[in-house]
């Protein structure tokens, strides 16, 4: 037997409702806010990713999925969104020339992290990103949206974290403040810091290693460096989020996993997952649409996990249904039973049968499994009077009318809810 590579899912329809009804809460209040979709590609050249997210990452120094194709470029399985959106944006000569855009975008992102629960190696995002505005306004919007998109959800028991951090005018006296704090305690840091030290020292915040964690209580706090106008900025956000009831907690040490990052960067964080304690994630980057060659365009977005919040919604069962199985005693009955199927599906009723049927047991057996709403039954009774049996699977009810108002019938009850 050939099995699925680590890290990846097979989503049946036992969790696909579940899956689409996530994806489909996402995109109305996407829609609300007035934010566009884009569908993106799921490879691009590795350049997107290393100049995007950062040569030093973790994601594009241990995380890509990279391969060269056949005239021996790179070309990588996009681990996450916003650097291709960008990619995107810059390539497309129209939508960059507007002086504001709103996107957003869902689909599969592949990072080679050890799976374990939430954390897979191909997993789906759902995300928005704003380009155009510095304004803290747009900082609150994407917060908002994914804040309303979990009051939809009824994501409970969650907190939002959020920082600024800085411009790379404050940022740069604060990481050297952060390589002499850390330069203290070298022999304490875990492998990989002692050589984040030297290439990244920001990045010593976001270890998950306990030494490291320990350490990082007393680093110095980048809200103490912040110049004016990064300052002002975090306030009014702040501000926002305050005016408009969406509670959160600053922590000054939140910094992110990609380099990309100006000013504003926050998390929606739950103690439900274990290790993998984000479900959503984002913030301001102002130089990165300059860094693929576009103007100097100002942008924000967030991404969220969409099995990470699958996860958070294990009380939620969503089950799909079928409006009408089709069950019949014997072969005659099968021209009937083919014509009616056609003709309720003309008339958007979904139904199903089985053309090789031996025997109601099964078939009714079927219909359950099925989640049928109803049963149309043809027996021999049934044909010999040119009529059809209805049951009602929910309550066991059942009605028996002639053939000819069958479609009728259902289609009464399917405009009557
Ligand atoms: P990120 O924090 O790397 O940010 O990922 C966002 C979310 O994707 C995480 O909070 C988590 O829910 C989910 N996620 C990440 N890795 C995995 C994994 N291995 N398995 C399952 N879920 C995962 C970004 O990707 C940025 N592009 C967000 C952003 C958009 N910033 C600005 N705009």
């Amino acid at each position: 037997m050939i099995q699925k590579p680590p890290g990846v899912e097979d989503i049946f329809p036992d969790r696909s409702p579940k899956f689409n009804f996530i994806i489909n809460t996402a995109k109305e209040v996407f829609q609300l806010y007035n934010y566009r979709e884009v569908i993106l590609p799921v490879m691009e050249y590795t350049e997107v990713f290393a100049r995007g997210i950062g040569d030093s990452s973790d994601i594009v120094t241990k995380e890509m999925f990279t391969f060269e194709d056949r005239g021996g470029r790179s070309l990588t399985l996009r681990p996450e969104g916003t650097a291709s959106m960008v990619r995107a944006y810059v390539e497309n000569g129209e939508y960059n020339r507007l002086a504001l855009c709103k996107f957003f975008y869902h689909g599969p992102m592949f990072r080679a992290e050890r799976p374990q629960k939430g954390r897979l190696r191909q997993f789906n995002q759902f995300g928005a990103e704003m380009f155009g505005s510095d304004y803290p306004w747009y900082d609150f919007e994407v917060i908002s949206l994914m804040n309303e998109i979990t009051t939809r959800l009824q994501i409970k028991n969650y907190t939002l974290l959020i920082n600024s951090i800085g411009c790379p005018d404050c940022r740069r006296p604060y990481v050297g403040e952060l390589f002499k704090y850390y330069s203290l305690h070298e022999q304490e840091l875990c492998e990989d810091c002692k050589k984040r030290l030297y290439t990244n020292p920001l990045r010593l915040l976001d270890c998950k290693v306990e030494g490291c964690i320990t350490l990082k209580q007393d680093a110095p706090k980048i809200n103490q460096y912040l110049c004016q106008s990064c300052n002002d900025h975090f306030h009014k956000t702040r501000d926002l989020l305050e005016e408009h009831s969406i509670q959160y907690i600053h922590d000054p040490l939140l910094v992110r996993g990609l380099d990309y990052y100006t000013k504003t960067t926050f998390e929606f964080v739950t103690t439900k997952l274990g290790g993998q304690n984000a479900f959503a994630a984002g913030g301001r980057y102002n130089n990165l649409v300059e860094l693929f060659g576009g103007k100097p365009t100002p942008a924000v977005g967030f991404a969220a996990g969409i099995e990470r919040i699958e996860l958070l919604l294990e009380e939620l069962s969503l089950k799909e249904y079928l409006d009408v199985y089709i069950a019949y005693s014997s072969n005659n009955a099968l021209p009937v039973v083919i014509k009616i199927a056609k003709e309720l599906r003309r008339n958007n009723i979904s139904c199903d049968f089985d053309p090789t049927a031996k025997g109601f047991k099964t078939q009714f057996k079927r219909a359950d499994r099925e989640n049928a709403r109803f049963s149309l039954i043809f027996g021999d009774d049934e044909i010999a009077k040119n009529t059809a049996t209805i049951k009602d699977m929910s309550s066991g009810n059942q009605v028996q009318i002639p053939i000819d108002s069958v479609i009728q019938y259902f289609k009464e009850i399917s405009t009557t809810g």
